[in-house]
């Protein structure tokens, strides 16, 4: 079964974490979830820590940096961070690897492994804009979480929906969440 590893960090938008895993079914899923993660999902949503658990395969500690995932060796198809916070943009950007989520991320660098990852702040610094650029320049694929508007949504789900479907899309995992372009 294809392997992908998601990590969680203390960006605004646990929601579009939560949406991404609900909709990875058919996948082995790894998941990481940053301290300030925890934090931060317990003050901007309802979930409990053990419902987002749940929908992962297996799931690790942010300080476990020998967890198996954290080897090249380790054959994962993908890594998402979503949301991706800018202090570990920031890290992966200057290739510090102190958690585990920054230590797959040097991974996936290194082996050059799909990677993509959800930023979430606004407005954005010109030291962001570097980091996004120095990864972009690296092959990771930096899809804010920005929704689009002209599939008219109505409810903050079309706007959850509209941004994940985007990165299940970028992932390669076949979904209808929103409704495509021109679509009949
Ligand atoms: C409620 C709340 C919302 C936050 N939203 C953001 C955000 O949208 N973007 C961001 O870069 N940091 C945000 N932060 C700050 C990060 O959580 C903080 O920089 C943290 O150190 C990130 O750690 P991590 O990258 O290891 O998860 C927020 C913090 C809190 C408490």
């Amino acid at each position: 079964m294809e392997k992908i590893v998601v990590g969680i960090t203390g960006a605004s938008g646990t929601v579009l974490a939560v949406r991404f895993l609900e909709n990875l079914k058919d996948l082995e899923v790894h998941l990481i979830i940053s301290e300030s993660a925890r934090k931060v999902m317990s003050v901007e949503t309802d979930y409990s820590l053990d419902y987002i658990r749940s929908l992962a395969t297996y799931v690790y500690n942010d300080n476990d940096i020998a967890a198996r995932i954290s080897s090249g060796s380790f054959l994962f198809s993908t890594f998402v961070i979503i949301p991706c916070s800018s202090s570990t943009l920031a890290k992966i950007a200057s290739g510090i690897s102190d958690t585990l989520i920054t230590r797959v991320a040097t991974v996936a660098l290194k082996e050059r492994r799909k990677f993509i990852i959800v930023p979430r702040e606004m407005p954005l610094s010109t030291i962001m804009l570097e980091n996004m650029l120095k990864l972009s320049r690296d092959n990771v694929i930096v899809s804010p979480a920005i929704p689009g508007y002209y599939h008219k949504p109505s409810t903050m789900d079309d706007l959850i929906n509209f941004i994940v479907a985007r990165i299940l899309d970028l992932s390669g995992v076949k979904n209808s969440l929103s409704s495509r372009w021109r679509d009949a």
